[in-house]
C-alpha cells in the first residue's frame, strides 16, 4: 500500500469554525440550563421581569442546547466525516461559510428574540417566521454541500456514517419547513397552517422526529466513525450497521402520537404511535450493541483512553433511554410519567448521557486533528471531565426519577370520599430536594464543559496555521 499525498486539502476552516461554537454554545445553554434549574430551587432569581422569567429562558435553554451546541457538533463532524471517507474537499467552500454564518445568526436571533416573548409557542419550533426563513435556507444549503460532497467522493462506497447524516438532513428539513407552514400577521407574530388535534400531531409529529433524527440519527452518524477511529478497530457488524439504518428510519417516523395519550387524538393513533414506539427499542439497541461490541478486543483502552470513555458511556446512555422511552410510551406507564419530571430525566438522559457525551468525545477527537496537533493540550483534563459529566448526569436523572414517581403517585392519590390526598404544592414542596440535586448534577456537568474550554484553548494556542494546513492534505491510501 503506498500513501501518496495528493495536491487538494480538506476544508478544514469550517470544521475548526464550527467545533469551536459547539463549546461556546455548550457552555451558554448549559449555564441557563444550571440557571433555570436554580430558579426552579430559588423563586426569586426570576428577578420579577418579564425576559428573565422560567417561561422565556426555558425555551432559550433547549435551543441553545439542542440547535445550537448539538447542532454546531452536528455541522462539525458531519463536514469532518463526508470529506475523509468520501477522501475529497467539500463541494463549496463558499457555501460551507455561508452555512456556519447563516447558523449562528439563527442562533443569534434566537437569543433575542425569545427572552422578549417573540414565539409561535410550538416546543422545539419556536422561532417567529423571519427566523424559521432563514434556518430553511441555511439547511437546504446544507443538503446540498453536504450530498454535492458525496457525488463527487473519490471512493467508491458511501460509508455508513454519511448514510445516517444523510438521513438527519432530509428529515429535519422536511419536518421544519411542513411544521412551520403559517401564515404570518406581522414581523414577529404567525399564526399555524393547522387547527386543533391536527395541529397538535403535526407539532409531535415534528417534535418527537427531533429527537428521533436531529438527536438520534445524525449523533448515529457520529457513532459511527468516530467510535471505530478511537478504539482502532473496524465497526463490529456492517451488516447489522445497514439494517439498524433502515430499521430506525422506517419505525421513528410513527411514534410521534406517544406524545399527546389521553388526548383529543384519535385513540387509534395514540396506539399505533405507542406499538411503534415499543418496536423501536429493537434498532435501538442494534444500534447501541453495534457500537459497544466494537470495542471487542479494545476494552482494555477504556482504562486509559478518557475519550474513548466518553464515546462508551454515551452509548450505554442511549440504550439507557432508548429502553426508558418505550416504555414511558406505554399508554398505562405514560398515564403516571406524563407532565412529571419523569420526563424532564429521560430527556436528560438522552440529551446529557447521550447526545452531550457523543459530541463531546468526538470533539476531543477532531479538534487535535483539525488543528494539526498530536493530542489535546492535556489527557489528565478530559478525565476530569469525563467525571464531572457522568456524575452530574447520574444526579441529574435520579433525582428527577424520585421527583417524577412522586409526583405521579401524590398527583393520583385519591382519599376515600374521592377527594385529592395532597395539593400540588405538597407535591411541589415533595419535589423541592430532587430541583436541588438537580442543580448540582448540572453544575457538575456545566463545570466539565469550562475544563473543556481551558483544554480546548491551550490546544489550539499551541497549533501553528502550517501545521494546521499540513494536516488537511488529503492523503490517498492505496491505488484509486
Ligand atoms: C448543565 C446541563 C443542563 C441543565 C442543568 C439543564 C436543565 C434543564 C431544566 C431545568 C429544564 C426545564 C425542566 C422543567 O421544565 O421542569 C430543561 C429542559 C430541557 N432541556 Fe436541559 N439542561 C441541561 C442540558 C441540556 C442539554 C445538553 C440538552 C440537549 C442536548 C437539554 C435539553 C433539554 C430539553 C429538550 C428540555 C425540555 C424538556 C421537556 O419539555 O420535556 N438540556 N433543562
Ligand atoms: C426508542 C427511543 C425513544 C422512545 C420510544 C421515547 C419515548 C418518549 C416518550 C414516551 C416520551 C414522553 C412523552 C410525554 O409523556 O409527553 C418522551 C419524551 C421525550 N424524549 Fe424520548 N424516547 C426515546 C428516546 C429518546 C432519546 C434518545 C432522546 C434524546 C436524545 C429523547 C428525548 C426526548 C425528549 C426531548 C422528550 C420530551 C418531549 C417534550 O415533551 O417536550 N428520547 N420520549
Amino acid at each position: 500500500m503506498s500513501t501518496a499525498i495528493s495536491p487538494t486539502a480538506y476544508n478544514y476552516k469550517v470544521v475548526r469554525q464550527f467545533a469551536i461554537m459547539t463549546v461556546v454554545w455548550g457552555i451558554l445553554g448549559m449555564g441557563l440550563g444550571v440557571f433555570i434549574a436554580s430558579q426552579l430551587v430559588w423563586p426569586e432569581l426570576n428577578f420579577d421581569l418579564p425576559w428573565t422569567t422560567f417561561g422565556r429562558l426555558r425555551p432559550l435553554h433547549t435551543n441553545l442546547v439542542i440547535f445550537a451546541f448539538g447542532g454546531c457538533a452536528l455541522f462539525a463532524t458531519s463536514y469532518y466525516v463526508v470529506q475523509r471517507t468520501c477522501q475529497t474537499r467539500l463541494i463549496s467552500d463558499s457555501l460551507a461559510a455561508f452555512t456556519f454564518w447563516g447558523w449562528q445568526a439563527v442562533i443569534v436571533g434566537a437569543i433575542v428574540t425569545l427572552p422578549l416573548g417573540y414565539t409561535t409557542t410550538k416546543e422545539y419550533a419556536e422561532l417567529e417566521w423571519p427566523l424559521a426563513i432563514l434556518l430553511a435556507i441555511v439547511w437546504v444549503t446544507y443538503g446540498l454541500v453536504f450530498f454535492g460532497t458525496i457525488t463527487k467522493r473519490k471512493t467508491k462506497h458511501i460509508y455508513v456514517g454519511n448514510w445516517f447524516y444523510g438521513a438527519f438532513i432530509v428529515v429535519t428539513a422536511m419536518l421544519h419547513i411542513v411544521n412551520h407552514a403559517s401564515l404570518p400577521v406581522s414581523f414577529f407574530k404567525s399564526y399555524s397552517a393547522y387547527a386543533g388535534a391536527t395541529d397538535a400531531m403535526i407539532q409531535w409529529w415534528y417534535g418527537h422526529n427531533a429527537v428521533g433524527f436531529f438527536l438520534t440519527t445524525g449523533f448515529l452518524g457520529m457513532m459511527y466513525y468516530f467510535v471505530p477511529k478511537q478504539a482502532e478497530r473496524p465497526i463490529y457488524s456492517y451488516r447489522l450497521s445497514i439494517v439498524h439504518f433502515w430499521a430506525l428510519i422506517t419505525l421513528y417516523i410513527w411514534a410521534g402520537p406517544h406524545h399527546l395519550h389521553y388526548t383529543a387524538l384519535p385513540d387509534w393513533a395514540q396506539s399505533l404511535g405507542m406499538a411503534m414506539s415499543i418496536i423501536l427499542l429493537a434498532p435501538s439497541w442494534g444500534g447501541m450493541i453495534n457500537g459497544m461490541m466494537t470495542l471487542s478486543g479494545a476494552w482494555h483502552k477504556l482504562r486509559t483512553d478518557p475519550i474513548l470513555r466518553f464515546l462508551v458511556v454515551s452509548l450505554a446512555f442511549y440504550g439507557m433511554s432508548t429502553f426508558e422511552g418505550p416504555m414511558m410510551a406505554i399508554k398505562t406507564v405514560n398515564s403516571l410519567s406524563h407532565y412529571t419530571d419523569w420526563t424532564i430525566g429521560h430527556v436528560h438522559a438522552g440529551a446529557l448521557g447521550w447526545v452531550a457525551m457523543i459530541s463531546i468525545g468526538a470533539l476531543y477527537h477532531l479538534i487535535p486533528k483539525v488543528f494539526g496537533r498530536q493530542q489535546m493540550h492535556s489527557t489528565g483534563l478530559i478525565n476530569t471531565h469525563f467525571w464531572l459529566a457522568t456524575i452530574g448526569t447520574v444526579l441529574y436523572i435520579a433525582s428527577m426519577w424520585v421527583n417524577g414517581i412522586t409526583q405521579g403517585l401524590m398527583w393520583r392519590a385519591i382519599n376515600d370520599d374521592g377527594t385529592l390526598t395532597y395539593s400540588f404544592v405538597e407535591a411541589l414542596q415533595a419535589s423541592h430536594p430532587g430541583f436541588i440535586v438537580r442543580a448540582l448534577g448540572g453544575a457538575f456537568f456545566a463545570a466539565g464543559m469550562l475544563i473543556m474550554a481551558y483544554n480546548v484553548f491551550r490546544t489550539v494556542r499551541a497549533s501553528n496555521p502550517a501545521e494546521a494546513e499540513a494536516a488537511a492534505q488529503i492523503a490517498v491510501v492505496g491505488a484509486h
